[in-house]
């Protein structure tokens, strides 16, 4: 039984800790990096990486960070995980949970039309619509790129003048404008870690700024979430076809608000404050999905 783990570099925190976890499981593994993902189309092997043949080979298929790359090469990417679905293998998470995930607009509608609390957002091609957008969030937003992460490239605005300086130079560059109503929450939130149907672990991320990403210098804190909270997260994880998901909640007066659903989620900042092993819950779950 060989447990793939497909990504862009085997040294990736989150990758060792599987590669270590499945020599405890005492089960062989393959790093597959994606330039070496072979396709073949009318003639077979169909897929594979240095001769092995992976639908023969695979039980099942781990995710890691996809990585960047221009829109060929990542749309080539999701098609070979799409290819493997479709031949059997268990990909986790699958190639639509990594695609509706990515895209935080195509996520965060998955979660308002199935009635979990998201912040007030607007998603416009427009500067000048996006103006309006900014006014009617009560001008204080943030904004953020369409596809990022880590915190990286979102910024606060709160003047007009800025604003439209901004919304401007994205539109100009083609960019999607995602405007998200400032929601205060005294720099901390929480990242919960949804495993299959548990929260596996949660913290309690407290950052110097209003960004709370441990990447950014956010310190984490570990928590228990009660019963509600988890529920939230797991549902929030299962609607958009997560088995694996990091869900950041940002706490309000009033109720908890999902921001973000993260589908190759990193877990070297939680793992520091919990007595959980992450990594082997991930393959614990991987291997409940393998068809004996
Ligand atoms: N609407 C918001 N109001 C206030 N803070 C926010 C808002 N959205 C995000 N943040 C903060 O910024 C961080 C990064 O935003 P997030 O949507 O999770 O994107 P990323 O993919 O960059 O992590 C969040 O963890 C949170 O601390
Ligand atoms: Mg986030």
């Amino acid at each position: 039984m060989n447990i793939g783990i497909v990504g862009k570099n085997p040294n990736e925190w989150g990758s060792a800790q599987l590669i270590a976890s499945l020599k405890r499981f005492g089960l062989p593994c393959t790093y597959l990096s994606f330039p070496k993902l072979f396709a073949r189309v009318g003639y077979k092997p169909v897929l594979s990486v240095d001769g092995i043949d992976l639908i023969k080979d695979l039980a099942a298929l781990i995710v890691r960070p996809i990585g960047r790359g221009s829109l060929e090469e990542i749309i080539f990417r999701m098609d070979r995980l799409h290819a493997l679905v479709r031949r059997g293998i268990p990909v986790i998470n699958s190639p639509s949970a990594i695609e509706h995930c990515v895209d935080k607009y195509y996520a965060l509608t998955l979660l308002e039309e199935n009635g979990l609390p998201v912040p007030r957002t607007v998603v416009t091609e427009s500067a000048k619509e996006a103006l309006k957008g900014f006014q009617e969030l009560g001008n204080d937003i943030v904004l953020k790129p369409l596809f990022g992460s880590r915190g990286v490239g979102s910024v606060r605005i709160t003047d007009v003048e800025s604003a439209l300086r901004i919304f401007n130079s994205i539109q100009y560059y083609h960019g999607i404008l995602y405007l998200q109503e400032f929601v205060p929450h005294g720099n901390f939130d929480i990242r919960a870690f949804v495993i299959g149907d548990d929260v596996s672990a949660a913290m309690r991320r407290i950052g110097s700024s209003w960004k709370t990403n441990v990447s950014q210098g956010a310190q984490p804190l570990t928590i228990h979430l009660d019963k509600q909270m988890q529920n939230l997260a797991i549902e929030a994880a299962k609607i958009v076809g997560c088995e694996i998901a990091g869900v950041d909640i940002i706490e309000t007066n009033s109720k908890p608000l999902i921001v973000e659903i993260n589908s190759q989620p990193g877990w070297r900042g939680l793992q520091s404050v919990t007595q959980t092993n992450i990594a082997d819950h991930i393959v614990e779950h991987v291997l409940s999905k393998v068809k004996r």
